[in-house]
């Protein structure tokens, strides 16, 4: 194939061609030329760590290239200075600059608010698998993050609870706590927001999540995609009342609100995004006169640390370089995570083993609860019918004795008030028709979601002494769970008196949520734990055309023509498809130092509408070389909107064609879910994109 002419001596071919028959390979190597002459880069698939990862060669990277420069206010602006700019990808073996590999920035600068007293309502909203709840602050009054309370119910005593049941009748048309006790409503539905797929194989066999995804089938317009709408429907009540009990104490109408939803930390992206447009149609995002609401996803664990870490930042355990790890214990899942302190001024905390988590929350109580009364306690309810069993499991069990158990010695025994039907057979002589249960029984009932607990901490523990040499200097216990007597007197006694419940555990997730939303003000961070930096839990790539001759270079595995994909671009070289990963699973993601990844394509003007960049996951570690079905597509990421088309080099082929040279540098941050932004061509500064994800 004929080469493009270009300006200065161009050579003959467009450097990075698509392969038009896939739209999804956009970003390829030029024709041999990334083997051997791209020694500045380290290949992605050494065994560097990222934080070791070598940047690009200031004089050959495109980083430095002129229309990749920042301005001088630019927080990355104390870059290396420019290289020429003779030096673009195609034009010479040197000039080959795209690269698929994570660079590393200059430290990346929080720039100052434009008004250091910004005012708006930071509200934390955790939508849990069985309860969910909301906090709120003020950003002027940080300290004083207050809860939701009053909730709609017939019952006084429930209106003062901090969480709420997330379950929904959809016949009664009732939700939280006005759903009746007798009745069955759909609980576990924010799991039906994963891929069957996706779910963990222990939680997809689950009674509870097959009972919610049956009592769903009678509701086709919730199945399939509509299990956003029924989310959506739940947020709305919870965003509802959270609004009218916050403008109780504060003028709501007056000031801008910033939200942040908490997600589980294992969630895939379109999870995530299914979740944000669930709040979104809940009308969170409604117009308000103060200005738009800003909407942001935190993650549980992570949520949960920042709320019992800010209560002890005072403390003396917190000292530059310990560890802690967070167990949030709840009602489906028990999820645990640790954290080490970089800097204790300002107040900083980095993720310091990757998390861990189990489906053994305090379900697993409520079922051993039922099954021991009705198989082995000698009550007899076959006479009782279900609406009596359930009301009889409200009272007697969810809000009373599952909550107070201790275990202590002056628990010996518990008196329940089983329905009288119960009892008429019963040969034991009882008192006043109450029923006893011993000590041991309920040690017996909690045995699962005990040990459970007792096994991930443990597990925990190990990974932090084999990384750090000591072991974590507290265990922070968060979550409904969490806030059980018994869990907290049975791990104190396990782990040397190392365990500390904070004061109001069980709402630990949605303040955390609330801290992450007050971070985002310069004059409120200085008092906040902010995480600097996370362990990935995928790995995040792009797919690549490379030269055969360079797949080694790049410390990718040998072609391989019965597994690998050959194909020609355009100029008619031969390019084998591979993988890219420009972050992995288990390494280091440093918002302050973000991974970015460059590229470089020659492009039509009429071609230009179909660009995207398409982003890839996989959760195998370490990710494959080549496209396997662990590889999931996670989003599209359109660039039109940005590219300053007449600023881009240009060159023109035989035939008259204009061409131009689409470089640029795509970075990936995370918030709750990574947030991408652009620099494309010589525009000066990033700009969030929009991304489209799968699965929404
Ligand atoms: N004091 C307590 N003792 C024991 N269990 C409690 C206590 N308080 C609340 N719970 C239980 O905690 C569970 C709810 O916890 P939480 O709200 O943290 O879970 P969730 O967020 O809904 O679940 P998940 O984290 O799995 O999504 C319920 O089963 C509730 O009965
Ligand atoms: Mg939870």
């Amino acid at each position: 194939m004929e080469g493009l002419n270009r300006p200065l001596g161009a050579p003959p071919v467009p450097s990075v061609v698509s392969n038009p028959s896939d739209p999804e390979d956009l970003w390829q190597f030029p024709d041999g030329t990334q083997s051997s002459n791209s020694p500045q880069v380290q290949p992605s698939n050494s065994p560097q760590s990222a934080d070791s990862l070598p940047s690009v060669d200031p004089a050959q990277g495109p980083l430095e290239s002129p229309d990749l420069a920042l301005p001088s206010d630019h927080p990355c602006a104390d870059s290396p200075p420019s290289a020429d700019s003779s030096q673009l990808p195609g034009t010479s073996q040197k000039q080959d600059v795209t690269s698929p590999l994570p660079l590393r920035r200059k430290p990346w600068r929080k720039a100052p608010a434009k008004d250091n007293k910004e005012r708006y309502i930071a509200i934390g909203i955790d939508f849990g698998t069985t309860y969910s709840g909301v906090s709120w602050a003020c950003s002027f009054d940080p300290e004083n993050i207050q809860q939701v309370k009053g909730w709609p119910s017939a019952n006084m005593r429930l209106q003062d609870e901090v969480q709420i049941p997330t379950q929904i009748n959809l016949k009664a048309n009732t939700w939280g706590y006005l759903v009746s006790k007798q009745s069955n409503p759909i609980r576990w539905f924010k799991l039906l927001l994963l891929d069957e797929q996706d779910v963990k194989q222990d939680v997809r066999k689950s009674s509870y999540l097959t009972e919610a995804r049956n009592t769903l089938r009678s509701h086709p317009r919730y199945s399939g995609d509509g299990i956003i709408d029924l989310v959506a429907q739940f947020l709305k009540e919870l965003w509802d009342h959270s609004l009218q009990d916050i403008g109780k104490r504060v003028d709501v109408d007056k000031l801008p609100l910033r939200v942040a939803v908490t997600v589980p930390a294992i969630w895939p992206s379109y999870a995530r995004a299914r979740l944000k447009e669930a709040a979104r149609r809940a009308g969170i995002e409604r117009p308000r006169l103060m200005g738009k609401t800003k909407l942001t996803l935190v993650e549980e664990p992570e949520a949960a640390a920042l709320c019992t870490l800010h209560e002890r930042r005072e403390y003396p355990e917190i000292e530059v370089g310990e560890t802690f790890i967070v167990c949030d214990c709840g009602g489906g899942t028990v999820d645990i995570i640790s954290y080490r302190v970089k800097s204790t001024d300002p107040f900083q905390i980095e993720e310091a083993v990757r998390g861990d988590g189990k489906l053994c929350g305090a379900f697993l109580a409520d079922s051993a609860f039922e099954r021991w009364i009705k198989a082995k306690s000698g009550l007899k309810f076959d006479n009782v019918d279900e609406e009596e069993f359930r009301a009889f499991l409200q009272d007697e069990w969810e809000y009373t004795m599952k909550r107070a158990f201790s275990g202590k010695e002056n628990q010996s025994s518990f008196a329940i008030r089983p329905p009288s039907k119960a009892m008429k057979k019963l040969k034991l002589k009882t008192k006043g028709g109450t029923f006893p249960i011993s000590k041991d029984t309920l040690k017996e009932i909690y045995s699962k979601p005990w040990n459970g607990t007792r096994e991930l901490i443990s597990g925990q523990e190990k990974r932090i002494v084999e990384a750090y040499g000591k072991p974590p200097k507290k265990i922070l216990l968060v979550g409904g769970l969490g806030a059980s007597p018994y869990l907290y007197w049975q791990l104190h006694a396990q782990f040397h008196g190392n365990v500390l419940q904070p004061s109001q555990a069980w709402s630990a997730v949605a303040k955390g949520a609330v801290i992450a939303v007050l971070e985002s003000t310069d004059d409120v961070i200085a008092s906040m734990p902010v995480v600097v930096s996370r362990v990935a839990r995928f790995s995040y790539g792009v797919q690549f055309g490379y030269s055969p001759n360079s797949l080694a270079s790049f410390g990718q595995v040998p072609g391989d023509r019965g597994k690998d994909e050959y194909y020609f671009d355009p100029d008619g070289t031969e390019l084998v498809r591979r993988m890219t990963w420009y972050l992995k699973k288990d390494e280091t993601l440093d918002n302050r130092d973000p991974v970015t990844h460059t590229f470089s394509r020659w492009v039509r003007l009429h071609e230009l509408s179909d660009i995207k960049i398409t982003i890839f996951t996989s959760h195998e570690n370490p990710p494959p070389f080549r496209r396997n079905n662990s590889v999931k597509l996670m989003c599209e990421i359109g660039i039109i909107a940005l590219v300053p088309w007449e600023t881009l080099e240009r060159c023109t082929s035989p035939s008259g064609e204009e061409y131009r040279n689409l470089h640029g540098v795509l970075t990936m941050r995370f918030e709750g879910e990574p947030k991408w932004s652009l620099q494309i061509g010589q525009s000066k500064v990033e700009r969030d994109v929009k991304v489209r994800y799968e699965g929404v």
